[in-house]
């Protein structure tokens, strides 16, 4: 598959800029997660896909190497972010194949559509376990290499490369609140906190830490499993400040941003790409239909039957 240079990076970054850096991305597989590894891979790095399918990474990888010629990609399949011992495992292995880990991208998350009725404990757990405790455990598991990284590259380095940054994938539910999103809304909370807690502990070691928190960003698994598709286009985007759904690449731009040389000052904070949409995002537009009103279908318990919440059976509540 071809994916056109357009659809996962702009033209403002040069060739190279990465150049014998390695990335680690957990979820690298997922819609964002690949046009982030794309982005950088195309700009010189190797990188190392980590993820629970060993199909679906090891394809993922395999796709993402054509971005240049020369370009490692290791899918690591097998590995859930929930199993600190073998996060840590594939860790080794990326710096034993690939030589180090420069960038790492805390990215695998899990979600669905559920108001807090909806949610046995265990729901909840489990998606505070994949996005709260995997982005624990990824930092953990490749902080020591993170350390080793800026280490090597100083914040500035005067040949302008970089080393030692950490990036999560978190969210903008939690600003405002939002309905169905409880789940997701707390555990990205609790991200943000810990990447603030990361710039403080290795801030002094040279690494930086950031969220970066899409909003809707169109074509990816997220808004396909989140979004009623019984929305208009216009439906989906009229709240939106900036007029449109985020594309891959607005995301990808910004990874590249906080990797690169330009990023070197922007440590312990959340960088948002979303067009300004939290700012508008009172209501609900996740999981609700045209024809759904707030607070009518908290009251009623309605949810879009135009979502594909993942659930396969009731609800063990
Ligand atoms: N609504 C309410 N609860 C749900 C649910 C839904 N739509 N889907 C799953 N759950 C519950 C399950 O019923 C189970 O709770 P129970 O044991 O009390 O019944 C709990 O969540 C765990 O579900 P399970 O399917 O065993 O977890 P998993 O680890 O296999 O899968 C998920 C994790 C639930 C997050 C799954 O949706 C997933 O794998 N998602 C990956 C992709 C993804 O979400 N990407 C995010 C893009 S934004």
């Amino acid at each position: 598959m071809t994916v056109l240079r357009s659809e996962y990076l702009s033209s403002a970054w040069a060739d190279g800029i990465f150049a014998n850096r390695v990335l680690f991305i957990t979820g690298g597989a997922g819609s964002i997660g690949s046009a982030q590894t794309r982005a950088v891979v195309h700009l010189g790095a190797n990188a190392c896909i980590i993820g629970r399918s060993v199909e679906k990474t090891e394809k993922a990888a395999k796709e993402i190497a054509q971005v240049r010629p020369g370009a490692k990609v290791l899918g690591i399949g097998n590995i859930d972010v929930r199993n600190f011992d073998s996060l840590k495992a594939a860790a080794e292995r990326c710096v034993k194949e690939l030589g180090s880990i420069d960038y790492v991208i805390a990215g695998a998350a899990g979600n669905f559509i559920a108001p807090i009725s909806g949610l046995s404990p265990n729901a909840f757990k489990t998606v505070m376990d994949i996005d709260t405790i995997g982005t624990f455990n990824t930092i953990k598991a490749t902080v020591p290499y993170l350390i080793e990284s800026a280490a090597r590259n100083p914040n500035p380095n005067p040949s302008g490369t970089t080393g030692g940054r950490l990036i999560s994938t978190s969210a903008t539910f939690h600003y405002t609140g939002m309905p169905l999103q409880a789940h997701v809304s707390a555990a990205k909370a609790a991200i943000d906190s810990l990447m603030g807690s990361v710039s403080l502990e290795y801030g002094p070691y040279g690494v930086t830490a950031n969220s970066l928190a899409p909003g809707a960003i169109a074509g990816t698994e997220g808004m396909e499993r989140l979004a009623s598709s019984e929305l208009t286009k216009e439906q989906q985007t009229k709240g939106i400040p900036s007029g449109r759904w985020g594309s891959m690449r607005d995301i990808a731009d910004a990874t590249v941003f906080l990797f690169s040389d330009a990023g070197n000052y922007v440590n312990g904070t959340t960088l948002i790409v979303d067009g300004a949409g939290w700012r508008r995002q009172g209501g609900a537009a996740l999981g609700v239909d045209s024809d759904m009103t707030y607070p009518e279908f908290m009251l009623t318990g309605e949810i879009s039957k135009n979502v594909k919440t993942g659930r396969e059976g009731k609800a063990k509540l």
